[in-house]
Parts: C-alpha cells; structure tokens; sequence
C-alpha cells in the first residue's frame, strides 16, 4: 500500500535522525517525532499547566491536579511510552480544557472552593491508559454520544479575534482527540455520572509493536480486510432486520 504523504514524510525525516548524524536540537532524545522515553506523567502536568492558564485568565481560578501512578509492569518505575509526545499532549489538554470549564461553571460560586481534577496513568501488559477525573457535574448518558460530533458545543461561540485562546467552543476538541487515539490503534472514551462528574479515558498501545497506524482504505487488500469478519446481528442494529419477512422464521402467525 502506498503510505499517505504525511507519513512519507515522518518516515523520511525519522530516518535522517536516525542514520545521520543529525538530532532534534529542541528534543536531543527524540526520534523524528517520536519520544522512545516519554514520560507520561510529565506531559500530564505540562497539559495541564497549559490549560490552567487558560482557564484562569477566563474565570480567575481553576481546579487543582492531582495525579497519581499504577505501573503493574515496573512498579518503582516511572510509566514512559513509545509515543508521539505532541499527540498526547494534544489529547490531554483538551480533555484538561473540558474538565475546568465544567468544574468551574458548576463550583464558582460554592464556599467549599474548586474540586481537583484528577489524572490516573496506569501501565498493564496491553494498554497504556490516561484517565481524566473531575466533579464538574457531568452530561447525561442520553447526549454522551454527540459529545463526539464536530461542532456540538454548548460554550457560546468564541471571538476569532487575532492573539485570542478560547477555552472552548469550537467543539472540535472531543473528536479530533479520539482520532489522535485511534490512529495509534488506541481510543478515547467517556464514562459520566450526570449530577456528578466524568470520566475521560485515554487507551494507548502499551507494546509500540502494536500501536502501528490505521489509515483510512487505499486498496483492494485492504477493503478485503474491512469486508470480512461481518458482525454478527443482535437486537441492538436494526438495520439488519430479516430481508423477507415472509421467510424469516420468526414469521408472526397471523
Ligand atoms: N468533562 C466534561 N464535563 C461536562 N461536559 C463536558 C465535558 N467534556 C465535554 N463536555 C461537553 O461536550 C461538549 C463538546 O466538547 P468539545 O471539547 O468537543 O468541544 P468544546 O469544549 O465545546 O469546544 P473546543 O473545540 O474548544 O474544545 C462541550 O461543549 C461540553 O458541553
Ligand atoms: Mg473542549
């Protein structure tokens, strides 16, 4: 199959770091775009610093964040990844931005001060996963779905003004952030409890040998691939209801 260009061009210059005799002078460590030793746990608190500031200069004040760490494979090690470090960075501020913006509209003005947001990074033989906690009163299970859509939003719609950083608005944070997960074979879900609070989970690939991309279909073995393995029916799709209802055999009787 032919690699997309964007890929060519992260392959290309990757292995130009890694045969010549060039490195990335910002990142000395860093393989093209890829961190081998990326510690997770810092990019957490660099996301949110970075959406911390955001969020106080609009609302004065934001959560707390506390973090905690579950190696299973190493536990007095540190959790790195084998990850594009940007791509995680990406993921985790928006989810940050999402979480003040709730726990600061539903807490301003409470006595009792701003819930922290929580972050969970655990490391098990299969996935890698970041977990976003807050107390920001969460979304009913009804709209979780179309959380997901391009342009849903319910923050008024931001200034366009030049050297201006929403918060949020645009309502594109959600979606282009699971596609960041899914492009390394991992996910991004949401779990809320409405009146209480969400959880954000990120899923990576623990073993980088399994996180290889998934780029949309080019050729003929490819599609083969989509086409088989059909799901099997279940009362859940009702698109698949009996072709001919006269054959099917759980035929009223009339
Ligand atoms: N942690 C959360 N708690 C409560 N509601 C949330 C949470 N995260 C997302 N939402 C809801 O989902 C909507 C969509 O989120 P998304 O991040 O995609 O867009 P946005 O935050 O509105 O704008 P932006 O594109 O600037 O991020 C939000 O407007 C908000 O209503
Ligand atoms: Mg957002």
């Amino acid at each position: 199959s032919t690699p997309s260009p964007a890929a060519t061009r992260s392959i290309s210059s990757t292995h130009t770091l890694l045969f010549g005799n060039d490195t990335n002078p910002a990142h000395p460590k860093h393989i093209g775009s890829i961190d081998p030793t990326c510690n997770v746990a810092e990019v957490v608190r660099d996301a949110y610093d970075t959406a911390k500031m955001l969020c106080e200069k609009y609302y004065m004040a934001a959560p707390e964040l506390k973090i905690e760490e579950f190696n299973m494979k190493n536990p007095k090690k540190p959790i790195q990844a084998v990850y594009v470090p940007s791509h995680l960075f990406h993921m985790l501020f928006e989810l940050f931005k999402n979480s003040m913006r709730a726990t600061v509209e539903l807490h301003e003005n409470s006595s009792e001060g701003l819930p922290p947001v929580k972050a969970k990074v655990t490391l098990g033989k299969e996935d890698l996963s970041v977990k976003i906690s807050d107390r920001g009163g969460g979304v009913p299970l009804r709209k979780i779905d179309r959380l997901f859509n391009y342009m849903y939003s319910t923050a008024p719609t931001p200034s366009l003004e030049p050297g201006t950083v929403p918060l949020a608005g645009f309502g594109y944070g959600l979606p282009i952030s699971r596609l960041y997960a899914r492009y390394f074979q991992g996910d991004l879900k949401l779990y809320s409890m409405e009146g209480v609070g969400t959880d954000a989970v990120i899923y990576l690939k623990a073993l980088s040998s399994e996180s290889f991309e998934r780029l949309p279909v080019f050729n003929k073995s490819a599609l083969r691939h989509y086409k088989t393995s059909p799901e099997a029916d279940d009362w859940s799709n009702p698109s698949k209801e009996p072709r001919d209802a006269s054959k099917s055999k759980y035929k009223a009787n009339r």
